[in-house]
């Protein structure tokens, strides 16, 4: 059963915390009395839910921030230091920064647009297992969450990049919850598959039609969710529009069938990208 004040003086470390479900984690955590590292890319978003937070964060002792690209390992060593310098440590990093990718189909998306995506959807969340873990080893109580999609179950079209990055975040986050329950049983790793969470996380105006069908539970109720199952130790999580069905879907139907109903996504996409005689790769 959840508590109100699990993470009460737990220090608590966000990525992407200038929108959408990481701004929602950073409220219900400063609502639970947590301390908190916040970064994110975006200055202005940052800087507007520190707004939400206090009126004057440069006075307030649990709260610090930084403006970090988590696709730049440097970033991540001023992240960290941050975190000694200002509370000597870390209880939980929360490895939530994304981007949507290409939003388009693998023949017209450029290898550069892969590479970002990976870079920080995955290599993003590698680097910030890496450098926080000797924090979170540190505490007697840990939690390293990295926050997957319901698009690392299936891979759905136009979004191969991102479907790539999150897929990948699931093996490595998988592979790692095995390993440190051996050695660091004190940390829990938590993978997260959201399904259709209503935040900005759709900017291109190629998903602006998926957005408004799928992208439907509130941030807020998503991670209010998401800290009630790190509070009961759950290490995965699946919750959202579509979650647990998707997630079941992927487990039971043959890959023949699965991608006949994933063919139904194509009717939001730019018809003209999928016509019959389209050059596609040639
Ligand atoms: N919204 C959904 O339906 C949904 C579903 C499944 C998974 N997710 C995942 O949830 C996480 C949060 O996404 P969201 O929906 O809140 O999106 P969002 O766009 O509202 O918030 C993402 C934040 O990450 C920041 N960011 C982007 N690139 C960054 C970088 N290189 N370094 C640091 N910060 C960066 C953005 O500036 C933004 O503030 C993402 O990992 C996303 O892939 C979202």
């Amino acid at each position: 059963m959840a508590t109100t004040d699990f993470f009460n003086n737990k220090i608590v470390a966000i990525t992407g915390a200038g929108s959408g479900m990481g701004r929602s984690y950073a409220t219900l955590l400063a609502a639970q009395g947590a301390k908190l590292l916040l970064s994110d890319i975006d200055e202005d978003a940052l800087t507007g839910t520190l707004a939400l937070l206090c009126p004057d964060v440069s006075t307030s002792p649990n709260i610090a921030s930084m403006v970090m690209d988590v696709s730049n390992p440097e970033h991540w060593l001023a992240f960290k230091q941050l975190a000694i310098d200002t509370f000597a440590g870390c209880h939980m990093l929360i490895n939530n920064a994304g981007i949507e990718g290409a939003a388009q189909p693998t023949w017209a998306s450029p290898p550069e647009q892969l590479q970002r995506t990976m870079d920080v959807n995955f290599f993003g969340v590698v680097t910030g297992c890496r450098t926080f873990l000797p924090l979170l080893v540190a505490q007697e109580w840990a939690a390293l969450v990295n926050i997957s999609s319901i698009f690392g179950f299936i891979g759905t079209p136009n979004a191969s990049d991102y479907c790539a990055s999150k897929f990948a975040l699931r093996g490595y986050t998988e592979a790692l919850m095995v390993e440190l329950a051996h050695v660091h049983p004190q940390i829990q790793v938590h993978l997260v598959h959201p399904g259709g969470v209503d935040t900005d996380i759709s900017r291109s105006h190629r998903t602006a039609k998926f957005k408004r069908r799928f992208l439907t539970t509130p941030s807020d109720e998503m991670c209010n969710f998401v800290l009630s199952q790190v509070q009961d130790n759950n290490p995965r999580i699946i919750y959202g529009n579509h979650a647990q069905k998707t997630y079941w879907l992927s487990k039971i139907l043959p890959l023949t069938q699965l991608r006949k109903l994933l063919a139904k996504g194509l009717k939001l996409v730019d018809q003209d990208d999928y016509r019959k005689d389209h050059n596609g790769f040639k």
